[in-house]
């Protein structure tokens, strides 16, 4: 607990951007649910069993073994976290000039797509950029942008189509299976491969069981399977849904790509059997994928974030809709629509929050958009705040506190004055940007 006099000092030395706060000084940390979440006692047992042989350790065997038996990929190269996974499928499969059609960019897909001199094109239904549109899969791709963009750019220089599932930058939003059979149908016409962002399936496929049509009564596992087997290509930040605080994954069905990631493993990450992590984090990581497939896990984690969202909702304050899997975002846009988006209300209504009781949350906006590849700032349309649930730590009583810290805020809204932006560092600026009021 700090004093509210406190929290004002603080956040002018963190420069108005709560990734810069000290931990200690938050009190309930909702900045990301990466590797943020509590690992279990069967977890915790895992560390214990950590076999730290330099090469071939037993630990990398059994994540191999979880990684193929949960997401149905052959083969697995672990990576110190997503997006070194990124980084190793960008520089194989991209040239430069290439093409990379997504569902929605995400801040380090798309930046390692461009160091590989690829062009990121968003390829994401319309409705994905209006927070309030009630669409019940905002991930889903639009077949006729996709069909726009290979016509113009021709198939021989679109080396993939990203797609993520629970699209972060939406606000968590899910794909459906019938959308993605088409992606898959119109890529394979045209001899494109799927590269499956999976860092938050679990979570999408309990949107799909809740919400398609014939997947009612099936399993969170059998869904997950599912989508995998439509895609050729996953990279994953392990530390979401599967409930480690390091790790990522790169995994793929085809032999000859996955020897050259294993090559390019040794260069950036580290041998092909550890890539950056401890025997004892790829055991734990297979133990998290087992447990992040459970339906009651799932409904129980998913959950918690709609709780919250319906106190935001009781107390009329906006946010993207539907709620979203990992965490419900505040429609900064909406809240401070006095301040311009050159005053990055999103980044204001972050600081105010935490100056009000310490809760930390996280701008998704202009900041975290950056500037295009001739230097201009990029404005999205959707400009938010997240409110990141980590999985497994929190309670029901702490979300309370949230949503009253966000109504005061809300109910003082218009006296809330905008920001400025005094230090820039080159690249994914939301991390490390300062900002004065
Ligand atoms: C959808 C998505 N992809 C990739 C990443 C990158 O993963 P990491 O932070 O582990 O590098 C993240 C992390 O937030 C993510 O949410």
């Amino acid at each position: 607990m700090t004093t509210e006099k406190q929290r004002n000092k603080f956040i002018i030395d963190a420069g108005y951007n709560t990734f810069l706060l000290r931990s200690e000084d938050v009190y309930i940390d909702l900045l990301t649910d990466s590797g943020t979440s509590a690992m279990s006692d069967r977890q915790w047992a895992a560390i214990m069993m950590g076999d730290e042989a330099y090469a071939g350790s037993r630990n990398y065997y059994n994540l191999e073994a979880a990684v193929t038996k949960f997401y149905g990929y052959k083969y697995t190269l672990p990576t110190h976290q997503g997006r070194g996974a990124e980084h190793i499928i960008s520089q194989i499969l991209i040239k430069p000039g290439d093409i990379i059609p997504g569902n929605m960019y995400f801040t380090t897909t798309r930046l390692h797509q461009e160091i590989a001199g690829g062009t990121f094109v968003d390829v994401i239904i319309d409705e994905a950029h209006d927070p309030e549109s009630l669409h019940p899969f905002k991930g889903n791709i639009d077949i006729d942008k996709l069909s726009a963009v290979i016509k113009k750019y021709g198939a021989k220089k679109i080396p993939y189509v990203t797609v993520s599932t629970s699209v972060n930058m939406a606000g968590g939003q899910p794909l459906s299976i019938a959308n993605l059979k088409e992606v898959r149908k119109l890529t394979q016409k045209h001899g494109i491969r799927l590269v499956h962002d999976m860092t938050r399936v679990a979570e999408n496929a309990y949107f799909i069981q809740q919400r398609e049509p014939g997947y009612k009564t099936k399993s969170i596992a059998k869904i997950i399977l599912e989508i995998c087997a439509l895609t050729d290509i996953a990279t994953m930040s392990a530390k979401k849904d599967a409930l480690v605080n390091i790790g990522g994954i790169l995994a793929m069905n085809d032999v000859k790509i996955y020897a050259e990631a294993q090559n390019l493993a040794v260069v950036y990450e580290g041998l092909h059997t550890y890539g950056g992590l401890a025997g004892r984090d790829m055991e734990a990581m297979a133990v998290g994928i087992s447990e992040s497939v459970q339906d009651l896990h799932i409904r129980a984690r998913i959950g918690q974030v709609e709780y919250l969202g319906e106190k935001l909702k009781e107390r009329g304050i906006p946010t993207v809709l539907p709620f979203g899997g990992h965490g419900i975002f505040l429609n900064a846009a909406k809240i401070l629509s006095h301040l311009p988006q050159e005053q990055f209300p999103g980044q204001t209504l972050a600081a105010e929050i935490y100056k009000d009781s310490g809760v930390r949350s996280m701008e998704r906006g202009i900041v975290s958009a950056g500037r295009d590849k001739k230097g201009k700032n990029i404005f999205p349309k959707l400009e938010l705040v997240r409110l990141t649930i980590p999985r497994r730590v929190y309670t029901q009583a702490h979300m309370d506190v949230v949503a009253e810290s966000v109504e005061r805020v809300f109910l003082r809204r218009e006296k809330i004055k905008g920001l400025t932006m005094v230090f820039e560092p080159e690249y994914l600026r939301f991390f490390q940007a300062r900002f004065k009021q």
